[in-house]
């Protein structure tokens, strides 16, 4: 049916009853209502609920719905523990109506999905915790978060798919060390808190406009500028020490460093003597064990973009001379040879874009008889996977560990390794 105005009508805030079906990589679960795909959140696969559409005209390729109220439960569901996880609330979590166990079901099922659909692999996965799990109930872990700031200066987190800023006074993922950012008026667009694992803590506010309010912690940033304190963290992983600058990356749960290098090690395996590339390495997390696998006598080749971490990488690599880091593109190093010509193990861990069909060929152009890939999302590390299969390297092990508990996202380290002899 059309609107008066000749236009598909819009069925935002249609309600219907719908059986749900799968979940689906994103968050959501499929459900179909007359023909059309939904794509529902707060729900969970074999449930009975009453969905309203978020999103979505008569005959658009799928809709967006909420569940707004369960008619079946199903066996997984629990109470969200946070009082904005709901719909219409926060954007933040995914899952907080699900139990734990179901969490780590769920994402499994989606890998398996992606790989099935984007990599033509079928595979079981099975999703673990981090090593050590310091956050057993999924609460409390989140060691960076960035929150946005209304015009009033109240922070706050994002509805989902929407610029709303739902003002918060507690996020219940959020570690318990991060400085208390939420109960200050904050004159800037956003403010990420970060808590480093030695006990510093630091606040970096962008776009800032006015002054910046007193807050307890090791430093505050304004706009990547230090303006109080120091403008870094110190993280310890393995007994080894690295240098975070500000807001730059590193791995949001406590325990996932220590998780992904162990399971990047296990996978790559690195010899004494070989010569090993670590692309897209931020502040050297990886490049570090490597460097100390391979010794004085191998070599580590890191490539990272940003100016910050690269420095941050160069320093904390700087007990290793066997490490050379190179700052700039991965794909640009690759292609001018600053990788060299061969490499024994390659280490990947690209941003959520996944590393693409250039940078796969450049990869198995090294002749690796090892690639290790790091992927944070499933879809791009499925298409990865199958740019590898056609240049002969195929998918061996590939762990997944659930480091963010509560949301869709998952961490895979896969191996891929060179077909034949
Ligand atoms: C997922 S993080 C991984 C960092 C590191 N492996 C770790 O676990 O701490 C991805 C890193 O890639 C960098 N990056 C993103 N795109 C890049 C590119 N095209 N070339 C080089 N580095 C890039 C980002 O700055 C970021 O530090």
């Amino acid at each position: 049916m059309q609107s008066p105005t000749g236009e598909p009508r819009d069925l935002t805030g249609t309600r219907m009853e719908l059986e749900v079906g799968p979940v689906a990589h994103g968050g959501h679960c499929v459900a179909r209502w007359d023909g059309q795909v939904v794509f529902v959140r707060h729900t969970l696969p074999g449930e009975r609920i009453v969905a309203e559409i978020t999103e979505g005209r008569e005959g658009d390729r799928f809709l967006r719905a909420d569940a707004v109220e369960v008619l079946e439960a199903a066996p997984g569901r629990v109470e969200p523990r946070c009082p904005v996880a709901r719909p219409g609330g926060c954007g933040g979590c995914d899952f907080q109506h699900a139990s734990l166990a179901t969490q780590r079901e769920l994402l499994g099922a989606v890998v398996s999905e992606q790989l099935s659909r984007l990599a033509g692999l079928e595979r079981e996965v099975t999703v673990r915790p981090p090593l050590d799990d310091s956050a057993p109930d999924g609460l409390g872990w989140r060691t960076r978060v960035t929150f946005a700031a209304t015009d009033d200066g109240t922070l706050g987190l994002r509805r989902h798919r929407s610029h709303a800023i739902v003002p918060l006074d507690d996020c219940p993922i959020a570690s318990r060390d991060l400085p208390d950012v939420l109960s200050l008026p904050w004159p800037a667009a956003r403010v990420t808190a970060v808590a480093g694992s030695d006990g510093d803590a630091l606040a970096a506010a962008y776009d800032v406009r006015g002054e910046l309010p007193p807050l307890e912690a090791t430093g505050v940033l304004s706009d990547g500028r230090t303006v109080h304190g120091r403008g870094w963290v110190r993280e310890t992983v393995s007994g080894r020490s690295f240098k975070v600058s500000g807001a730059g990356f590193w791995q949001v749960h406590p325990d996932a460093a220590t998780t992904l290098v162990d399971a990047v090690m296990r996978a790559a395996a690195p010899k004494a003597g070989e010569r090993v590339a670590d692309l897209y390495a931020g502040a050297g997390l990886f490049s570090a064990f490597l460097g100390e696998a391979v010794g004085p006598e191998g070599a580590v080749i890191s490539v990272e973009g940003d100016a910050q971490a690269s420095r941050d990488a160069r320093r904390n690599l700087s007990d290793l001379p066997q490490a050379t880091l190179i700052h700039g593109d991965v794909s640009r190093a690759l292609s001018l040879g600053h990788v060299g010509e061969r490499c024994d193990v390659v280490v990947l861990d690209p941003p959520r874009t996944g590393a693409r069909a250039k940078v796969v060929r450049a990869i198995a152009a090294l002749g690796p008889r090892t690639v290790v890939y790091v992927a944070c999302d499933p879809a791009a590390l499925a298409r990865d996977v199958r740019t590898f299969a056609e240049l002969g390297y195929t998918l061996g092990d590939l762990e997944a560990y659930a480091l963010f508990p509560m949301t869709h996202h998952v961490e895979c380290v896969a191996l891929l390794e060179p077909v034949g002899p």
